[in-house]
């Protein structure tokens, strides 16, 4: 395969990126046919998911040699090979294949030629009917009391994920109520069990590894909270279980192996809560729900698995993205839900995207030549509007936007009807802008051209949520074989991690800071704190 920026594609795509110097969203806009040439939906069942990408900075042309891009690259044979799960993370030597976790099929799940499909079944049985059991009361606290309250101590795609669907699923939560403590400083956790009744608090340690500090710590923390209020160590048993891929780190920690939850290699943080890391998910709404969830993912597995390029959704996404990233020097991309409940969507999307993706050497070590993942950023609509999107608006350069609604609303009707128009005026005025002649000056011009997509829903259900959350997924998987980098590695935080543990006695004076500036600035922490 030729080096990409050397392909001929490439540079047609940059003549191409010439070309479109002239190109005007508004007066494209005026082409009845436009809309319809570049929307596409995935129909599952009830659910619907419209896609429409008519207010980009492309033509037919365009559109064409992007779709070429991906052929050239070899996406069908990765996508195949992801599906078949073969090693395709060849820095950490093992499949990625969490597309299996939620394969509700009885085909066999083969990760390195092993079908794993009975190991599957198993802990998600397990992990549901222990989440069922809460649910009923049938699992109760060390007094007897039942569990009102879960909280669960992870970080990064251990937090992130559950967290997020969670906070989706709020029309649906019948369960205990779920808190979320991630962060290793000791605010996040006491400010979370401060209300919280000990003897009716279950925690959930959820660590892929079971060394992360901020879990760990944090979970120690935990455990003496329960144990001072509860006043013996044998309760820990009763509140405590984990998700782990690491069973003798949990044991040490004093969870039995009945109360573990466990995992594989081959599935990444930033992809795992379609395992046990979801039990927060099954415990706030249930095992069905659960498995709808993993439903609707499969459903746009399928469908990324066997559509035509040109019909792909996540390759559609991922292809746009490229364009912007690499022919439009885009270096963020902003999401924008119109709905309140997916407020943690882009945090979520944004460990996805920049944890994969925020990479610069291709698979075989050597450095690319061109950009990455963009910065992925964003907030509810209409809260943005009110705050950043002036500069998405009137700023000297464009940031490309995802816009997503839901048309149905489990709420009032009447507001609902003025998201949706927010909704859509703000791809609308993006792309329109209001000329010169039509504002009274140039602080009230807007230069309009400001690409974006639609994505539209009928209702966030569990379904249709696992249907987007694994869209996003599979677009950054797509833009990682484009660039020819592994998205499912994570090195990038391994230094920061070691250099905190180098530090901590250089802030007792135990050790040498690691430069002059840091000895300086623990030099006026300590005395910051005499
Ligand atoms: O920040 C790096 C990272 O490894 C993420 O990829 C991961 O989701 C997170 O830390 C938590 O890791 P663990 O589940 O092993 O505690």
């Amino acid at each position: 395969m030729d080096a990409l920026t050397q392909s001929e594609t490439w540079r047609r795509l940059a003549a191409q990126r010439a070309r479109m110097a002239g190109f005007d969203l508004r007066t494209a806009l005026a082409d009845a046919n436009r809309c319809a040439r570049f929307t596409r939906a995935l129909h599952a069942g009830e659910a619907e998911l419209l896609l429409d990408f008519s207010k980009n900075l492309i033509d037919e042309a365009t559109f064409d040699l992007l779709l070429k891009l991906a052929e050239e690259r070899g996406l069908r044979a990765r996508i195949d090979a992801m599906f078949a799960g073969e090693r395709i993370n060849t820095t950490e030597d093992r499949a990625a294949f969490h597309v299996g976790l939620r394969d509700l099929s009885v085909r066999p799940l083969l990760v390195d030629g092993s079908d794993v499909r009975a190991g599957v079944e198993a802990v998600r049985a397990r992990f549901l009917d222990f989440a069922e059991s809460v649910r009923g009361g049938q699992w109760a606290g060390y007094r007897g009391q039942t569990i009102t309250d879960v909280v669960n101590v992870g970080i990064g795609g251990s937090d992130l994920g559950p967290q997020m669907v969670v906070e989706a699923l709020r029309p649906y939560h019948d369960g205990p109520r779920l808190h979320f403590v991630s962060n290793v400083d000791g605010a996040h956790l006491a400010s979370t069990v401060r209300n919280l009744d000990a003897a009716r608090t279950l925690f959930i340690v959820a660590s892929k590894t079971f060394t992360t500090i901020e879990t760990m710590t944090n979970a120690r923390a935990a455990r003496r909270w329960l144990v001072d209020a509860l006043g013996v160590d044998a309760a820990v048993a009763r509140h405590f279980v984990a998700v782990s891929t690491n069973a003798r780190a949990v044991t040490d920690f004093g969870i039995a192996s009945t109360h573990m939850f466990g995992f594989w290699d081959w599935v990444g943080g930033r992809y795992s809560l379609w395992s046990a890391i979801g039990l927060p998910i099954a415990m706030a709404v249930g095992r069905a729900r659960f498995l709808e969830l993993l439903a609707g993912a499969h459903a746009l597995d399928e469908h990324f698995r066997t559509a035509a390029f040109a019909d792909n959704l996540p390759v559609i996404l991922a292809l746009l993205g490229v364009w912007y990233v690499n022919f439009w020097d885009a270096q963020s991309h902003s999401i924008a839900p119109y709905n309140q409940h997916l407020h943690r969507l882009v945090a979520h999307i944004q460990q996805l995207d920049m944890e994969s993706n925020g990479k610069r050497v291709r698979l075989d070590g050597t450095p690319v030549d061109h950009a990455t993942a963009p910065v992925v950023w964003g907030e509810p609509g209409t809260n943005g509007q009110h705050a950043f999107f002036q500069r998405l608006h009137q700023g000297p350069t464009f940031v490309p936007v995802d816009f997503l609604l839901s048309a149905q609303s489990h709420y009032d009707d009447g507001q609902h009807k003025l998201l949706a128009a927010n909704f859509l005026a703000q791809s609308a005025a993006l792309a329109r802008g209001r000329r010169l002649d039509e504002a009274a000056s140039s602080h009230r011009e807007f230069p309009g051209n400001r690409p974006s997509n639609t994505l539209l829903v009928k209702r966030l259900d569990a379904f249709t949520l696992g249907m987007l959350i694994a869209l996003y997924e599979h677009k950054v998987f797509v833009q990682g074989v484009i660039w020819d980098i592994n998205s499912f590695d994570q090195w990038g935080v391994e230094l920061g991690k070691e250099m905190a543990t180098a530090l901590a006695p250089a802030l007792d004076g135990a050790a040498a800071a690691t430069d002059a500036s840091s000895a300086a600035l623990i030099e006026a922490w300590r005395r910051m704190r005499s």
